[in-house]
């Protein structure tokens, strides 16, 4: 007998499905273009986890040093390590300026020079000269809260275009027709209990990434991507998971982030010995080279006997050497995460510091249009109809496999309005919506099943295995023989799902249920990365094979993708990287030798 819960019929021409600055972006496109369009979200709009962004986002305003987005689409192809689609790359660094633009006109309140300009400081990776300048102040910056003023301010904008939201409704899967096309989604409202079919002509993914398959992460607890599991349950694959990007200042032992942008203002890191190790690693950008290469540095010198403290086991960045005036003006927040969780007062001690889970370069592949993608060994580039994905949980691929810092704000807003463009183009404002031949029973019987479970295993025994596996087995540096133990255990971690028993049955506010459910999706995720990683046999971005040290360009310049059936059974394809670029303003970047 199918599980029977009454269903509240919705009909949109758009749906768009997370209220963080990619969703938000889009669900203003959107609504500007006439269409109908719903955004639903999990949490509160401006508790998405775009607020906790800090740095900056990155476009080559050239307010405060020569700049060309040439030069930052050099810095990106680089920084991905050649992984990353050139045409896209080139759509997003040309589109940075207007954008930011865009943002100031909207009302973000960013910092500005003594000229009244937006203010830009160095991040890591971005440079002048194609590489080979001095670093380019390229991240245009709201003190150290500038994902909050961005996330703000478009769910303002939003507001103010009449925008609709269905706030605290939680995704449970995408309805597919018989033709494979995406046809909308069911959603449970988290506050009165109700169970929600939303029909749209085109659903926009933006759920953002799955950095809790760890345990310490710069992530919320809620994100879990929960999109990208949908996209696994729908028949796609997702692409290039193994590539999570570890940010080399998390606070030690708690995990939260300190920016970047504290080393763009002139802090520095060192090791047990007072040494600034990464003039070694690093001649020419030294603190401000690239996340992986300073995370793989910070690592190396722990695991060498040089960490920090009675145990070894961390690294100090300082910034006590820095004017307090600018601390106070530029790091505010990175100041008071300091005291909270460390207890330092960043104006005379420097802070403990550790590589931490940051960013999934992985995630749903898509064109630079937004559109997710049904790749065929006869087209890898082939779109599904209905569906798009933006944000962290698309894989653009932008990012190839290491993000540059402040490149992922600024991918959420140039996406996020692509995908309303495209949405425009392909949707006619209030177009009926053909009948569905395919039920809902597959996806009401499974949240019935985790609602009904009554085996062994809580939620929180499974989630810390999965997490426990992923720290040791999907780390900063892999090999191919704890890889493989990795994929042994994340099947069982899978597979012991079945034993799950949650406490509370009830359907309003049932939390029980959620983490179950969010756990799930977790899982599905941990599972192809894991796969994904043992057996990418080469060392590129955060992928860091010690049994593979070299990047292999003959064997492994292409796209992993990941197919999922069941609790562990994964198909692994791959497809080509775009190497062209959109137009011949800038020429294709041909693969050469990453150092900084
Ligand atoms: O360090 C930071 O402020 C993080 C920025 C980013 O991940 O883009």
């Amino acid at each position: 007998m199918p599980a029977a819960y009454p269903i509240t019929e919705h009909a949109y021409d758009v749906v768009v499905v997370g209220a963080g600055g990619a969703g938000l972006r889009a669900t203003l496109g959107c609504t500007v273009e006439g269409l109908k369009t719903a955004c639903i979200s999990k949490v509160f709009p401006t508790r998405s986890h775009t607020v906790a962004a800090q740095g900056g986002i990155a476009a080559a305003l050239g307010n405060m040093s020569a700049d060309d987005w040439r030069w930052h689409m050099y810095d990106t192809v680089k920084g991905s390590d050649w992984l990353g689609d050139q045409d896209a790359i080139e759509y997003m660094c040309r589109n940075a300026i207007p954008a930011v633009i865009e943002l100031e006109h909207f009302g973000v309140p960013f910092s500005r020079t003594e000229l009244g300009q937006i203010y830009q400081r160095p991040f890591g990776g971005h440079m002048m000269e194609y590489g080979d300048g001095q670093p380019a102040n390229r991240a245009c910056a709201a003190a150290d809260r500038t994902g909050h003023a961005i996330l703000h301010t478009l769910y303002q904008q939003s507001l103010r275009n009449n925008a609709e939201f269905f706030v605290e409704y939680f995704a449970l899967d995408l309805i597919m027709d018989d033709e494979g096309a995406c046809r909308g989604l069911l959603a449970w409202n988290l506050m009165d209990g109700t169970i929600h079919r939303f029909r749209a002509h085109m659903v926009i993914l933006a759920t953002g990434g799955y950095g809790r398959v760890y345990r310490t992460c710069t992530s919320a607890h809620t994100c879990t991507g929960d999109g990208n599991a949908m996209v696994l349950r729908a028949g796609l694959p997702l692409q290039d998971m193994e590539f999570i990007q570890f940010h080399p200042t998390g606070v030690y032992g708690a995990g939260c982030l300190i920016t970047e942008g504290a080393r763009g203002e002139g802090g520095y890191v060192t090791n047990g010995e007072g040494e600034r190790f990464m003039e070694r690693y690093a001649p020419h950008a030294k603190d401000l080279a690239s996340r992986d290469v300073v995370s793989r540095a910070m690592t190396i010198e722990i695991r060498e006997g040089r960490g920090c403290g009675p145990q070894k086991d961390h690294i100090l960045l300082h910034l006590e050497h820095l004017d307090p005036k600018i601390l106070h003006l530029r790091l505010p927040g990175i100041s008071e995460t300091a005291k909270i969780f460390t207890g330092v007062d960043v104006t005379r001690e420097p802070i403990p510091i550790l590589p931490t889970v940051h960013y999934d370069m992985g995630g749903v592949p898509t064109n630079y249009h937004g559109e997710v993608l049904r790749p065929t060994q006869s087209d890898p580039d082939g779109v599904c109809a209905g569906l798009m994905a933006v944000g962290e949980g698309a894989c653009v691929s932008v990012h190839g496999a290491n993000r540059l810092g402040c490149n992922s704000l600024l991918d959420i807003v140039v996406f996020g309005r692509a995908a309303a463009l495209r949405a425009a183009e392909l949707v006619r404002p209030g177009s009926p919506h053909p009948p569905l031949a395919n039920g809902i029973e597959g996806s009401l019987d499974r949240f019935d099943a985790v609602r009904q479970s009554k085996g062994p295993r809580k939620t929180a025994s499974i989630r810390d295995e999965m997490q426990l596996v992923m720290e040791q087995n999907c780390a900063v540096f892999r090999t191919g023989e704890v890889l493989r133990q990795g994929v042994g255990k994340i099947d069982d971690a899978a597979r012991a799902y079945a034993d799950l028993g949650i406490a509370d049955r009830s359907l309003i506010w049932n939390s029980d249920l959620v983490e179950a459910l969010e756990l799930k999706n977790l899982m599905e995720q941990a599972v192809v990365t894991l796969h994904s990683a043992e057996a990418r046999q080469e060392s590129r971005g955060a992928h860091a094979r010690e049994d593979f040290p070299e990047r292999d360009d003959v064997n492994w310049l292409k796209h992993t993708l990941g197919w999922l059936d069941g609790d562990c059974d994964v198909t692994l394809g791959y497809r080509p990287v775009h190497m062209n670029t959109l137009s011949n303003e800038v020429q294709s970047i041909p693969p050469k030798a990453r150092v900084y």
